[in-house]
């Protein structure tokens, strides 16, 4: 029936509640049980185990991804009279943590082979009138695909910027054998309830080797407290709570199966979908390991496409309409970004996450093979 959801459609989150169920109300009960909500024991084991999925360094947890953005450029020191470069092809989230910092969001085009930031488009916006004042950039695994670390690294060593990295979408992606989120000088998580690990409500963290930045990330999210009720620095409040970390530390424990079962999907879906007429599956680079938080194809024919998939009930989406140059709050663009500009119309995100069943792919490809003869 056109506009439902077929039987085989099962909700990402819903399913992996449903996974964990009885875990999830034996932490739910613990936290309850302990008087502690705030910044506890549950989110000081989440930053060690998290920190300790991503093979060391340290981990501070916070609010949201957007605040873990705004956070880290604080820390940093990045606000009020700098910049920083972003992909245009990116959820307006990031340009909204860049904005909460108090500095000003600039863009560069994407690569389009894998939506992440260009390392030429990078060095043509440092070089312009445009990239003065930029202190850093940040740097989006978008749908999971790594960027192209080594490029980006030599345009930002070139003009002493710092790159830092967006992992919201990007939990278990690697970059020629090193984990998204430990390639830079510290990385923004989201755990949204999408994501591929996903809160049971908003939730993030920021993940870095730099204790000093840590340290400083610890006080900024409470208000800058250097002790209890005394500010060391301007602050705000962003912490991790109770319930939050200990959903994440029950989820935590299968976020590698569930990306190894999103790559068996995908690469399921690269088979049937190789020789359509109307999509172009996703590309992934050489030394890099995609994390599929989404699995977006390109087609030219983007709206009928859509139309054709949504009438036969099939939950696709366009992640993103409208590139972040393009947007009123972001200022608008003097320069056309054609990358980003052109991924806008062409990319659908197809279903894809842990649960769905091969059943459900096919029926997918089936639909799609429809829409290549119709
Ligand atoms: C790439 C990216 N960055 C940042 C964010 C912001 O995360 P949150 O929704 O937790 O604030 C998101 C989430 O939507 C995202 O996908």
């Amino acid at each position: 029936m056109p506009n439902q959801p077929n039987s085989w459609s099962v909700p990402y989150p819903q399913a992996d509640q449903h996974r964990h169920e009885s875990e999830l109300r034996e932490a739910w009960e613990r936290v309850c049980e302990s008087g502690s909500y705030i910044l506890g024991r549950e989110v000081e084991a989440f930053e060690k185990e998290f920190a300790g999925y991503l093979g060391g360094g340290r981990v501070v947890g916070v609010a949201s991804g957007t605040d873990a953005i705004e956070l880290l450029l604080r820390a940093l020191n990045i606000g009020p009279g700098c910049k920083v470069v972003l992909p245009s092809f990116a959820p307006s989230a990031c340009a909204a943590g860049v904005l909460r910092s108090g500095a000003q969001p600039v863009f560069a085009d994407i690569d389009p082979g894998t939506f992440t930031l260009c390392p030429e488009s990078l060095s043509t916006l440092l070089r312009s009138p445009l990239g003065t004042g930029v202190r850093a950039a940040l740097v989006v695994h978008l749908y999971g695909h790594p960027a192209d670390w080594q490029g980006l690294c030599r345009v930002a060593a070139e003009h002493g910027i710092e790159l830092l990295e967006d992992c919201a979408q990007a939990h278990g992606a690697m970059w020629q054998g090193q984990m998204a989120g430990t390639l830079g000088r510290a990385a923004a998580f989201s755990f949204y309830p999408t994501k591929n690990l996903a809160a049971l409500g908003d939730a993030g963290v920021v993940a870095t080797h730099d204790a000093e930045l840590a340290e400083r990330l610890r006080l900024i999210r409470e208000y800058g407290w250097g002790r209890r009720h005394v500010s060391e620095f301007a602050g705000v409040n962003s912490r991790l709570d109770e319930l939050q970390a200990a959903v994440l530390r029950v989820k935590l424990t299968t976020l590698r199966s569930g990306i190894l079962q999103r790559r068996r999907l995908a690469a399921e879906y690269d088979a049937k979908l190789k020789d359509s007429r109307s999509v172009m599956p996703p590309v992934v680079r050489g030394g890099c390991e995609h994390a599929y938080h989404q699995y977006v194809v390109r087609t030219e024919k983007r709206e009928a496409l859509l139309a054709h998939l949504v009438q036969a009930g099939i939950p696709a989406a366009v992640l993103y309409p409208v590139p972040l140059h393009l947007q009123r709050a972001f200022g608008g663009s003097p320069v056309p970004l054609p990358e980003a500009e052109r991924a806008a119309t062409e990319v659908i995100s197809l279903p894809l996450h842990p649960y769905l069943s091969e059943e459900a792919l096919g029926s997918v490809c089936e639909a799609i093979e429809r829409f290549d003869h119709a």
